[in-house]
Order: C-alpha cells, then sequence, then structure tokens
C-alpha cells in the first residue's frame, strides 16, 4: 500500500516535470510583433519591430526572400556581435529586441522578410513579414511638381503676352490719334 502510493507520487512528479519542460521548450522562444504587412513607398524608411523574448543565449537572423532569392540580412546576438551583410551594410539597423530597420527602400526591397531566432540549445522559431515598395506615390509627386511648374511658366507667358498686347494696342491707338488730330493736342496724348 505505501509503496504504491510512493510511486504514484514519483509518476505524478515525473509527469510534471516533462511537462513543464515541454511548456518550457515550446515558450522558449516567443517572437511579438505588431505588424506583419507593411507598405512602403521608395526612398521611405522601414521598421520590422518584433520583441523577442527567449529563456537562453539566442541568436537573430533575418532574411529576405522573393521568387527564388534567398538572401540573409543579418544575424546578430544582443549585446555580443553583429553581423550585417555587405550589401545591406549601410542601409540596416539591428535592435536587441530582434527589430530592424531598412533604409532607403528601393522596389528590389518588396518580398518576405523572416526572422528566425535560434537558441543554443538547438530550438528555433520564426515570424515573417510581407514588404510592398510602392514608386507610385513618388512618381506622382514628380509628375504634380513638373506640371505645377509647366502652368507656372505658361501662365507668366500669357500674362507677358498680354503685357505686351496691351501696350502695343495702346501705342497703335496713340499713333493713330495722333496722326488724325492736328500737332498742338500732341501734349494732351503723354500720358498714354
Ligand atoms: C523593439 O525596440 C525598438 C527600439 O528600442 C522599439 O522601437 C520597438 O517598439 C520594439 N519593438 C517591440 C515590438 O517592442
Ligand atoms: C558574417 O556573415 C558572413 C556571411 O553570412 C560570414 O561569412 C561571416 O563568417 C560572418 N562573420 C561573423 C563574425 O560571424
Amino acid at each position: 500500500m505505501w509503496n504504491f502510493r510512493f510511486w504514484d507520487v514519483q509518476d505524478v512528479a515525473v509527469l510534471v516535470s516533462i511537462t513543464l519542460y515541454m511548456c518550457y521548450l515550446a515558450g522558449a522562444i516567443s517572437i511579438q510583433s505588431p505588424q506583419r504587412s507593411l507598405t512602403r513607398s521608395v526612398q521611405d524608411d522601414v521598421f520590422f519591430s518584433v520583441d523577442v523574448t527567449c529563456n537562453g543565449v539566442h541568436t537573430i537572423q533575418w532574411t529576405f526572400m522573393s521568387g527564388a532569392v534567398s538572401r540573409t540580412i543579418g544575424t546578430w546576438q544582443p549585446g555580443v556581435y553583429t553581423n550585417i551583410t555587405v550589401d545591406y551594410l549601410s542601409r540596416v539597423q539591428s535592435f536587441d529586441n530582434g527589430s530592424m530597420g531598412l533604409s532607403d527602400l528601393r522596389l528590389q526591397d518588396a518580398g518576405y522578410y523572416v526572422v528566425t531566432v535560434a537558441e543554443r540549445g538547438g530550438s528555433s522559431q520564426d515570424a515573417g513579414f510581407v514588404l510592398k515598395v510602392n514608386e507610385v506615390l513618388y512618381e506622382d509627386l514628380q509628375y504634380l511638381a513638373v506640371s505645377a511648374l509647366a502652368l507656372a511658366c505658361l501662365a507668366g507667358l500669357l500674362m507677358l503676352a498680354m503685357w505686351l498686347l496691351d501696350r502695343a494696342y495702346r501705342k497703335i491707338v496713340a499713333w493713330r490719334r495722333r496722326k488724325q488730330m492736328p500737332e498742338t493736342d500732341a501734349t494732351e496724348l503723354q500720358p498714354l
């Protein structure tokens, strides 16, 4: 009876330990992110915001994927080292919580961004982001600016033409009056 109960307690203890350990493994890494889908314009900056929590030492790796292309952007271990790929060196900013900032966006930056958090024990988790890059707004602005400039030039030319026409018209009128009137009346026409 005693023996049986003793084993019972031990079994339960083992079971609880295993469950706790599995919970620990499963919950060891968590990646929180407020937004997984982002849209930006060419030359904008983007901030992939994540908050990585991990019980142990971990490394963070960001990978870019688009079609058949897949390349590593950078790998870092918070507070230990940061290794950003040469292509991205000038545009990428790494953060301890796993976030990544990418500046001066190009059209080719559109695609999937995956953050992989790997724990020294071997377990890892990842989270994906979708980035869309528009060139529309930029082109629209440029088009608008050029149109406004063209319109302003046209308005200026029209005003100049009207002023010239007006002057020419007055001159002609004055000249015709002078021709029709006697010499003595010339003084009256001076203000014109
Ligand atoms: C991660 O850290 C950056 C900079 O400290 C912060 O701006 C961002 O909001 C953080 N992200 C999350 C999801 O907490
Ligand atoms: C940095 O990354 C490159 C390419 O991913 C790799 O060849 C290099 O060994 C890494 N350097 C360090 C210090 O981890």
